[in-house]
């Protein structure tokens, strides 16, 4: 096999020598003692960019939602969120088992947890008798990874942070993949950040760094995940050698995801009309729906194109810095020649197409 153009996730980039050549190793210290310079200062980046009091160096997306609910919710109280969210797709045994919070978790057509369907979540039920789970957090997504990397809309934050705020409701963000959404709206982080008592975002996606997540909020909250960073078991000692390696990466973050929003955007665009997209490519991800998702992974592999079954009929497709746009068209051509798929589970009779690709 010639060529593998990995489009698995954005969690697949390589460690550069460069990156580990720019960092000072004497200056690690531990952090359990002492406060690590480079996580120190990737803590006050973090909480400056989303204009913030404060923000902690966490070593993963999922700790940094399972921290963040911890901090905002008791045992026995509500989060409402949308199905399909990180914290309900994957977290939601994490979050039963280590926190006791009950998710509410709302089945939305396009990703997007609006105000009404917040609203009607809350009153579905009989409220005011104390029978019921009491809500607490809103939590939110942005980007919606599990469909096709959906931007949250501003305004529809603004309209639920202004109800949470109305309601003594909490509001948090998983923006794990938050900066694509920022690259691809013009809109700042901090924008977004305004509403929410507690936003996260990841280092190990889109920006390429080995590992870490951020979780950013008022001083308050942080402290209270500082303790349960320590419960957790996610108090590093040396973590300085990690963040040292998202602090580089940090600054970069508009003109990287920009370059993969439109890498995504031009594979979209480039396959064969008769494929099924079933979500507008709006950061940098592209799914295809097809009648048996593994199947068509596996032929894919073999042709040279990684990719990961969602689901049963859901092939997801992800741009990151390992892919350019030469890679991409590349991608495209050959996941044309599985076009048939589209409607027949036949791959072996596939046909070869240009697809859409000028
Ligand atoms: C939206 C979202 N949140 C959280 C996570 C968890 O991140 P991690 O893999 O660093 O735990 C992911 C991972 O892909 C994600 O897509």
């Amino acid at each position: 096999m010639a060529i593998l153009i990995d489009l698995r996730s954005d969690t697949i980039t390589r460690l550069t020598r460069e990156d580990l050549d720019n960092i000072d190793v004497m200056r690690i210290c531990d952090s359990g003692f002492d406060v690590d310079p480079y996580v120190a200062e990737l803590e006050e980046s973090c909480a400056r960019l989303f204009g913030k009091e404060s923000a902690i160096f966490l070593s993963s997306g999922t700790l940094s939602n399972q921290i963040a609910l911890r901090c905002l919710a008791q045992v026995g109280e509500e989060v409402i969120t949308g199905a399909g969210y990180h914290i309900d797709f994957f977290e939601s045994s994490q979050i039963a088992s280590c926190s006791g919070i009950v998710l509410n978790a709302v089945r939305t057509t396009d990703g997007i947890l609006r105000l009404p369907d917040i609203e009607a979540a809350i009153d579905e039920k009989a409220r005011w008798s104390s029978m019921y789970a009491e809500p607490r957090v809103v939590a939110v997504e942005n980007s919606v990874n599990t469909y096709g990397g959906a931007i949250f809309p501003l305004d529809e934050l603004t309209a639920i942070a202004r109800f949470c705020r109305e309601r003594g409701l909490y509001l948090y963000m998983d923006g794990a993949r938050l900066l694509n959404s920022c690259a691809a709206t013009g809109v700042q982080p901090d924008v977004y950040a305004a509403g929410c008592d507690l936003i996260s975002l990841c280092f190990s996606k889109g920006l390429g760094a080995p590992f870490g997540s951020i979780l950013v909020g008022d001083s308050r909250h942080i402290t209270k995940a500082r303790k349960y960073r320590k419960w957790y078991g996610g108090a590093m000692h040396q973590a300085g050698l990690m963040a040292a390696i998202a602090l580089r990466r940090l600054p970069h973050w508009k003109l990287r995801l920009t370059e993969d929003n439109d890498n995504a955007r031009r594979l979209s665009e480039w396959l064969d009309p008769s494929w099924n997209q079933p979500y507008r490519t709006q950061t940098n991800m592209v799914f295809l729906r097809t009648r048996d998702a593994s199947r068509l992974v596996r032929e894919l592999v073999l042709a040279g194109v990684l990719a990961v079954a969602w689901t049963k009929d859901l092939v997801r497709f992800v741009t990151s810095s390992v892919v350019d746009e030469i890679a991409i068209r590349t991608a495209a051509s050959i996941i044309n020649r599985f076009a048939p798929l589209a409607m027949d589970a036949d791959v072996r009779g596939a046909r070869v197409s240009a697809g859409g690709i000028p």
